[in-house]
């Protein structure tokens, strides 16, 4: 599994990407407004993104029409190499999908719910798709059972070009650690999510312990 940031603040995705772990980014229209981002700042922001990340950065369109999304595509794909545009999946965007598709440029196909929005965006050439898990637990769903079912769908088909699962919503480490098992390529997490995938409190208490003996043996 590679892991991915979800966010779009810059301190985290340095600090994250200083840790070696860091394989992408997911942005959304949510998290650069949380960053109190301006709309004539975004694509500097994003291009500010994929200078620091080796690796897929999402930038999502907002246009609601096929032209609109891959005219916004088109602008984003061109920031920088290692951008991905992210499209919602709904009529629109499907066609959208399979037009950047057709121009070589890879698409993150988000707000994945059913099998069938999973099916359809591999087949309409998504690069990647995005199961949502936390937003199902929000609505007392299973987000995992339906991860589950999105992951053995897709695995049934060869889609003509590659297709790698983003396991994204996630909420906590057990979101990421169910999500491995089940095979999702990727797990896009909130920056304090990635702090707690790196530690265990045995982990801590071993680490004390073995510094604690090590200051007997300097002192022997
Ligand atoms: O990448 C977008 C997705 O991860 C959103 O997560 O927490 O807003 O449901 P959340």
């Amino acid at each position: 599994m590679k892991f991915f940031l979800d966010t779009a603040n810059i301190a985290q995705i340095e600090e994250a990407a200083s840790w070696g772990v860091l394989a992408g980014v997911t942005t959304n229209p949510t998290l650069y407004a949380r960053e109190g981002g301006k709309l004539a700042d975004f694509h500097a922001h994003i291009q500010r993104i994929c200078a620091i990340v080796d690796g897929p950065v999402s930038a999502e369109t907002v246009g609601l029409t096929r032209d609109e999304i891959v005219r916004e595509g088109v602008e984003l794909a061109a920031l920088a190499p290692n951008v991905v545009v992210k499209v919602p999946v709904m009529v629109e965007g499907l066609a959208a999908t399979r037009a950047l598709f057709e121009k070589g440029i890879d698409v993150n196909m988000t707000l994945c719910f059913t099998v069938p929005q999973a099916l359809m965006s591999a087949r309409a050439g998504a690069r990647y798709v995005s199961p949502f898990i936390g937003r199902f637990d929000d609505i007392s769903e299973d987000g995992l059972e339906h991860l589950g079912n999105m992951i053995i769908a897709l695995n049934n088909y060869d889609f003509g070009h590659p297709v790698e699962v983003i396991a994204a919503s996630i909420r906590h480490n057990q979101h990421v650690v169910a999500a491995s098992l089940m095979g999702a390529d990727i797990a896009t997490v909130p920056f304090n999510v990635l702090e707690k995938l790196v530690t265990h409190p045995l982990t801590d208490r071993g680490l004390e312990s073995f510094l604690a003996d090590w200051e007997k043996v300097k002192n022997s």
